[in-house]
């Protein structure tokens, strides 16, 4: 049943060259923070394989396992990162830019595919030391929209959506995280399926008492062997 969603799906996909986006602030409180104030830059480097890249450009399953994590270069940019407080039960909002190098400019998401947020606690207790290589929870997810039948174009809950909103979770325990923030938009070939992330720093304050799960790996699901990533359409699916 999955596949037949998805073939539909791919069936619309057009390979187009197009500027791609990155998610670029968090909305506290309904205000969009300055872009790269809470969440950490991206570096623009270029990488052997792949010549020149934007930093809006997506990581691919290819690129380095730190990469899948907050995205190129961005641990590099911690120190120069602000922490967020974020209360346990609070909503918050993640907001997407797409543009050059010197100018982004806001946008909502317009790729196929799904969006999630996870948390992973710094391990030391402070979020500017940690490279996001360890141990996630997603806490909140745009999906497919289930109301469309399946005999009918797809809709993704997260496309063209320009009020993606989520909530930390009442128990989460208090203490320093990085907030991930992920779209995958699915390719038939796995090697061309794109994943837009970067991640925030936040400080969750409140009352604790909850025990994350499950918790993960991020290479263990973002995995070129893994078929749910795409896969769904090719002749050896
Ligand atoms: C983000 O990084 C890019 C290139 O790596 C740089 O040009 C830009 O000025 C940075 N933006 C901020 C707000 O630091
Ligand atoms: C962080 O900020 C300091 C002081 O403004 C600056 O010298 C340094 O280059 C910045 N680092 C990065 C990675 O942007
Ligand atoms: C996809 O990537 C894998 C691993 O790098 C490679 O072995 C394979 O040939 C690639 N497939 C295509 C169609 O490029």
């Amino acid at each position: 049943m999955e596949r037949t969603i998805f073939c539909l799906l791919l069936a619309s996909f057009l390979p187009t060259v197009q500027p791609h986006y990155l998610w670029y602030s968090i909305i506290l409180k309904g205000i969009v923070t300055p872009p790269f104030e809470y969440v950490r830059n991206v570096s623009y480097t270029a990488l052997p394989e792949t010549g020149s890249r934007s930093i809006v450009d997506p990581v691919f399953l290819r690129d380095p396992v730190h990469d899948y994590a907050c995205n190129r270069g961005a641990f590099a940019n911690a120190e120069n990162t602000s922490i967020a407080t974020l209360d346990a039960g609070e909503e918050f909002g993640i907001q997407a830019a797409t543009g050059a190098r010197a100018r982004l400019d806001p946008i909502a998401p317009y790729h196929e595919g799904p969006v999630a947020v996870y948390l992973s606690r710094a391990p030391t207790g402070n979020v500017r030391e940690y490279d996001g290589l360890g141990e996630w929870f997603k806490i909140g997810e745009l999906g497919l929209d289930m109301s469309v039948p399946l005999n009918q174009k797809q809709h993704w809950l997260a496309r063209d959506n320009e009020h993606i909103r989520f909530t930390v979770p009442e128990t989460t325990p208090p203490g320093e995280y990085l907030l991930r923030m992920e779209q995958i938009y699915p390719w038939p070939d796995r090697n061309d399926t794109q994943i837009f992330v970067n991640c925030a720093q936040v400080e969750i304050v409140g009352q604790g008492g909850g025990t994350p799960a499950p918790l993960v790996h991020l290479e263990d699901f973002l995995d070129l062997h893994n078929p749910a990533l795409s896969g769904w359409c090719t002749p050896d699916s």
